[in-house]
């Protein structure tokens, strides 16, 4: 567990405090989004977890120790951390690149080879590509090396930084969902910096919202979308907006669970989102959907029971992504 205690950070050449009395803790296994207007702290928050910058005031804890009580080498060895571009090492291979850490770790060359294999292998890269530079690599795969570089050394947290704001929509989404699979193979404790709400909602168990160093808002995407702290996070996640409000409910949450078959309805999986369920919905021309989970039936779904969240928040407790 990580935990932030009214933890503040005042650069000598700034007016006022980049960061501002936080408090709040990420549970182990979590993926906790910080995200935030440009400016608002985010990057800085990041580096005090890795001692890149110091506290001014107050405590970060790791796992109940204060982390200034923890060598700054030993600290970093415990967190990955994944900035845009992989910030990979120019000059060095991609094999040389993942390699950073075991070797500076003194792992044996026959072990870090094998687990430079199994990363590429991991962030579904060729074995190939280890000889390459990474000017060699596209933006994604670049991206990939990045975060096989920071998991190599197996750290229980994962800091990252934007690590797919310069990259396309499609790569993006691509990379999302692999890093989800990670997450749920792996149960790393991830603070992934953002500053787009969709992938905010995509990827958190919670977001933490940032404003002026601040802390506004810590909730699940359901509670952030729902209930706003405040106008300011209304805005920033646009809580008017429907169909992101239908994004973050699972289908099985909603629908009205029957084994009974119906071959005249599309399927839909339990785990997709209303919203996916909706767009089936319009295309079809139906009213209903049979949900399924892997080959089996297991329930219907009804445009009411969609209109249902709509006209009633409240129904819903929870957001699937934070069970
Ligand atoms: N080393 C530094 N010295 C002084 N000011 C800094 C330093 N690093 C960041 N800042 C300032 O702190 C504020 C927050 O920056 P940052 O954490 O990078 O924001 P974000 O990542 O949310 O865009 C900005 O006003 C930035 O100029
Ligand atoms: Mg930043």
């Amino acid at each position: 567990m990580l935990e932030f205690e009214q933890v503040n950070l005042q650069f000598p050449s700034a007016p006022e405090p980049t960061v501002c009395n936080c408090t709040f803790a990420v549970n182990s296994g979590e993926l906790v989004v910080i995200l935030g207007p440009s400016g608002c702290g985010k990057t800085t928050l990041l580096k005090l977890i890795n001692r890149l910058y110091e506290v001014t005031r107050g405590q970060i804890f790791l796992d109940g120790t204060d982390i200034q009580d923890i060598p700054v080498t030993s600290l970093r060895r415990q967190m990955g951390y994944v900035i845009q571009q992989g910030g990979l090492f120019p000059h060095m291979t991609i094999a040389q690149n993942i390699a950073v850490v075991p070797k500076l770790l003194g792992w044996p060359k026959t072990q870090i080879a094998a687990r430079v294999e199994e990363l590429l292998d991991l962030v579904q890269l060729s074995p190939r590509l280890g000889r390459r530079y990474p000017s060699q690599l596209s933006g994604g795969q670049q991206q990939r090396v990045g975060l096989a570089r920071a998991l190599a050394a197996n750290p229980a947290v994962l800091l990252m930084d934007e690590p797919f704001g310069a990259l396309d929509a499609i790569t993006r989404k691509a990379l999302q969902g692999e890093l989800l699979t990670l997450q749920a193979q792996f149960y790393k404790t991830i603070l992934f910096v953002s500053h787009d709400i969709e992938e905010a909602l995509r990827l958190a168990d919670r977001i933490l919202i940032l404003n002026h160093g601040q802390l506004v808002q810590y909730g699940t995407p359901w509670q952030i979308l729902t209930q706003p702290a405040s106008a300011f996070v209304a805005e920033l996640v646009g809580t008017e907006d429907i169909l992101r409000q239908l994004s973050v409910v699972a289908v099985e949450s909603v629908m009205v669970s029957t084994s009974s078959v119906n071959s005249h309805l599309l399927k839909i999986g339990s785990q997709e989102t209303l919203r996916q369920a909706l767009s089936l919905l319009l295309k079809s021309g139906q009213s209903q959907l049979q949900v399924i989970a892997g080959e089996r039936a297991i329930g219907i779904l009804d445009l009411k029971h969609i209109q249902a969240v709509w006209q009633d928040p409240a129904m819903i407790q929870d957001s699937p992504s934070s069970t």
